[in-house]
């Protein structure tokens, strides 16, 4: 069967859906989203990712009128159409249609829901630092907005220099989080991970790490990441993803701990669809 999307409560055809070319979310980039995996058709963590997705919208003042019942019935709808062993499903929020500018209109938010397939990671990758910071003190930190340009634009960087993630530091020179991961570093033997305050996405694996292994939330300078003894990522996309290579440095991966890691997550995973 064709791919379907789900806009506002209606299935449609992927080559006949449709938003207006004056949403916000296409002119000013007001709106927020999630990415969640599915596996045999089955999403993982579906409730955190929906409170995560209350709370960022509630965090840009975007009331979602549909429910969770609802947001859950239409990533069934769209993923039983894709016999996909893994899938991402993405779920986005905007302001709807708006006026041109800033200001946002008086028409509901649009809703759409979509599944396509997930690549699944490779066991190990190369990051770099960009010089770009991150703004722990904006009004969209910790907000999983729809306005990544300067993802797009950190992560360009990145691929230049045969990685697949940047890493930024915060205003204050703290290390904060990829383009769409979390960074977790062994240092002294301790695993840790920046705290929400750096202005990191709270992640939803960065969470399932925190609460399988004895990581502990610190803030960390790019001297620590630079002097650390094993690196690794986290997301939807990459679970626990070693890195080898940050900057010119290269590391061991996976290390003993990265290794740890990934293995709680992976048996969390399999013991539980929804933890
Ligand atoms: C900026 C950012 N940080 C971290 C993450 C990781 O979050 P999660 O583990 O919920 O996928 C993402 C994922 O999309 C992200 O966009």
């Amino acid at each position: 069967m064709a791919e379907l999307i789900w806009i506002n409560g209606t299935l449609h055809p992927v080559a006949e859906a449709r938003v207006s070319v004056l949403d916000h979310g296409l002119t000013v980039g007001d709106g927020v989203f999630e990415t969640l995996k599915a596996v045999d058709g089955a999403p993982f963590a579906a409730r955190r990712h929906l409170d995560r997705l209350r709370r960022s919208a509630d965090g840009l003042g975007l009331v979602v009128a549909c429910s969770d019942d609802e947001l859950r019935a239409a990533m069934d709808a769209v993923l039983s159409v894709q016999p996909l062993h893994l899938a991402r499903v993405r779920i986005t929020v905007t302001g709807g249609p708006a006026p041109l500018g800033s200001e946002r209109g008086e028409a509901p938010a649009t809703v759409v829901v979509a599944a396509g397939p997930l690549v699944p990671p490779a066991p190990s990758t190369a990051v770099c630092v960009v010089p770009w910071p991150r703004n722990e003190r904006g009004a969209l930190a910790g907000i999983k907005s729809t306005s990544y340009a300067e993802n797009v634009v950190a992560l360009a960087r990145a691929r230049e220099q045969g990685c697949s993630e940047a890493l930024f530091a915060t205003t204050t020179g703290l290390l904060c989080e990829g383009t769409g991961s979390n960074v977790f570093i062994v240092l002294g033997g301790r695993l840790c991970t920046p705290p929400l305050s750096s202005g990191c996405l709270a992640g939803v694996t960065r969470q399932l790490v925190l609460e399988t292994t004895d990581a502990v939330e610190v803030d960390l300078s790019m001297d620590d990441l630079a002097a650390a003894d094993e690196v690794f990522l986290t997301s939807t996309g990459r679970d626990v993803q070693a890195v080898h290579r940050v900057d010119q440095r290269e590391l061991a991966a996976p290390g003993p701990v990265t290794a740890a890691a990934a293995a709680a997550f992976a048996e969390l995973t399999a013991r539980s669809l929804d933890p």
